[in-house]
């Protein structure tokens, strides 16, 4: 395929828009997957996906259309030339942004999928400037038309007003009917620019994702850029300089299928004896090792906005959870992973994620896909302190500034983000308060039609890690929408919030607060840690304390808890069966210094605001 007779283009949309459906139907269309497969959405592979109905890693297939363009006449369709197009699905979560991008460097065009009665949401305008600073084409799809509220001639104006899209240009479908997918694929092919690459010059390619597969080792995703790739060609990497031979090349249709060779303006799979996906840099140019190339521009680097500890649940499982945990990142190369060791909890890891449902989806999957079984701690943000003497240190870990105790603080900072909200006007007065709650300061209020308003808010970073997104949703009826883009660090007064059980400090519980709230933090973090802890054989004292001052105390008092009392008579199979009871009941103890705490309890921890 001459590169004018390829199109690269993604599919953009807020959340549940209906990004994966679209996409699913232009397979079936295309012949790529057999119409009702028997496993809805083809391109969300992993089984965190199906369950929570996300896209959380960027997939990509190939497929094939006839079509003249200009043409009218479908009866010549057998005549028509046939096009290469490459889809390429983005995650629709606010914490994948990154991975937008990445999908986004190798296309020239995207559908904007906006569904008809919801309208313009919070990620439609994030996606939308993403697509639109990569100079992407953006072709508008009114999606979900079949729905009886659907309004697309309200979402029309929206586009206009807030994109200055032309309404005349929007596609009217609805991926579940069926209705208006005919158009879909003639825009692309018509509309979207053909890849620009020089079909003469050296190889050059963009890594744009990789995985590991047990069979063939790991496996790149790459764009072509200049040149073509053969099978046996001897490829090198800009950012390590490593050379590899190529064993394998090919398109995924949507599995992986052979082809020998790929050329400019293509997408595909490239395996070339990669041990490692570390070895495999995500935006690394890839060429020929026997020319010199200029490498292309890269991608931003994923930036780890939250970070958790994670531990084995049962202190000997470390090696398997180290397992685990290599094998996982091999395929998330955005998880950041360091070895920490608390002396709560012992040897484990301190892990950086890109937000909330990024941390929460590697856990699933490392249970999940890896049978591992894990105690995270509560989550942070990294912040920055400065000490008296000048020296700073970015915190990623509360327990870390323990091992400062002779130096004052000086002064501290926290990363701040810039939140776009977007609700139905009678919402505003709620969102306010939430928002001021949270320490933000608004930056902009409008209205984008004349039933919603769009708000724009400074918070802390710290703020919305924790259930803000939950608090948002209920307050507004599920109506408000959100995201985020990262901004500066501020200047803050924070201080560690420790817990003490008998006195002893748990370094796996202490959290980073604003001054401001740590007295209530730290009663809540008491209160709710007595209910959590069940009454053992001694008094146990729950404190929340800055420094040496006590914030908030309870007592829990001893009780004698004693399983065979309900067996009266000598029947030892039943006893038999509660002791096992207890020992199972036990197994999913911590015991910290002589108390036995719930695993639960680190998650529970997790909601304290
Ligand atoms: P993420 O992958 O999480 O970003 O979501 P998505 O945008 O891919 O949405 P998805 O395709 O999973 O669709 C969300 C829901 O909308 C699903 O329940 C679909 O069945 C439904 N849906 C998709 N298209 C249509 C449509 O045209 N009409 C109606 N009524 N429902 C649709």
């Amino acid at each position: 395929y001459p590169p004018e007779r390829i199109r690269n283009f993604s599919i953009i949309a807020h959340v549940d828009h209906g990004k994966s459906t679209l996409a699913d139907r232009l397979l079936e269309l295309t012949g790529t997957i057999k119409r009702g497969h028997g496993q809805p959405q083809y391109l969300d592979k992993l089984q965190v996906e199906r369950e929570r109905g996300i896209t959380v890693k960027a997939q990509t297939a190939t497929m094939f259309h006839r079509h003249t363009v200009g043409g009218t006449n479908s009866s010549d369709k057998q005549d028509s030339p046939s096009f290469l197009l490459n889809l390429i699905d983005t995650p629709g979560h606010v914490d994948f942004s990154y991975e937008v991008s990445r999908s986004l460097a190798a296309c020239q065009g995207a559908l904007l999928v906006v569904d008809a009665a919801q309208g313009v949401q919070a990620q439609t305008v994030a996606n939308f400037h993403l697509a639109f600073e990569s100079n992407l084409t953006i072709i508008p799809v009114i999606n979900k038309i079949d729905q009886p509220t659907a309004d697309p001639e309200r979402v029309k104006s929206q586009l206009k007003s807030l994109f200055d899209l032309d309404p005349e240009d929007a596609l009217l479908t609805s991926a579940k009917t069926g209705k208006g997918l005919d158009q879909v694929l003639p825009a692309v092919i018509e509309r979207i620019p053909s890849p620009d690459g020089k079909r003469d010059s050296p190889l050059r390619m963009l890594l744009l994702d990789s995985y590991y597969d047990e069979y063939k080792g790991v496996i790149c995703h790459v764009a072509v850029v200049d040149g073509a790739l053969r099978k046996g060609d001897k490829i090198g990497s800009a950012a390590t300089s490593q050379t590899y031979e190529v064993l394998d090349v090919g398109i995924m249709h949507p599995e992986l299928t052979s082809t020998g060779v790929l050329f400019t303006g293509q997408v595909g799979y490239v395996v070339s004896g990669m041990r490692s996906t570390k070895e495999a840099r995500v935006g690394d140019t890839l060429y020929h090792a026997k020319f010199t190339v200029d490498p292309l521009p890269g991608f931003k680097p994923a930036k780890h906005m939250v970070f958790s500890g994670l531990y084995p649940a049962d202190g000997s499982d470390f090696d398997a959870l180290n397992h685990a945990i290599e094998r996982l990142t091999c395929n998330d190369a955005s998880v950041s992973v360091m070895k920490e060791t608390s002396t709560a909890l012992g040897m484990g890891f301190r892990c950086g994620f890109l937000g909330l449902l990024h941390m929460d989806v590697f856990h699933q999957r490392l249970e999940q896909e890896y049978g591992a079984r894990v105690i995270s701690t509560i989550p942070t943000v990294p912040y920055i302190f400065e000490y008296a003497d000048g020296s700073k240190i970015q915190v990623q870990n509360p327990a870390a500034l323990a091992s400062n105790p002779g130096k004052r603080v000086a002064a501290c900072w926290e990363p701040s983000v810039i939140a776009t909200i977007i609700i139905p006007s009678e919402y505003v007065g709620p969102i306010i308060t939430l928002c001021s709650e949270r320490r933000g300061e608004q930056l902009e209020y409008s209205f984008i039609d004349s039933q919603r308003a769009l708000m724009k808010y400074r918070l802390p970073l710290r703020e919305i890690i924790v259930d803000f997104y939950n608090e948002l949703k209920s307050i507004t009826s599920g109506y408000a929408t959100f995201d985020y883009e990262d901004s500066e660090y501020q200047k803050s007064d924070l201080v560690k919030l420790d817990v003490l059980l008998n006195g002893q400090p748990v370094d796996a519980m202490a959290t980073i607060v604003h001054s401001l709230k740590a007295q209530r933090v730290g009663r809540e973090l008491v209160d709710k840690l007595k209910k959590l802890i069940d009454r053992q054989m001694f008094d146990i004292t729950i404190q929340a304390a800055i420094g040496s001052k006590v914030v908030a105390r309870e007592t829990l008092s001893a009780m004698r808890k004693n399983v065979l009392a309900k067996c009266y008579g000598g029947d030892v199979t039943r006893k038999k069966k509660l002791l096992e009871k207890q020992k199972e009941g036990k197994k999913r103890m911590k015991r910290i210094g002589s108390v036995d705490i719930p695993q639960e309890a680190f998650h529970e921890l997790f909601k304290i605001s």
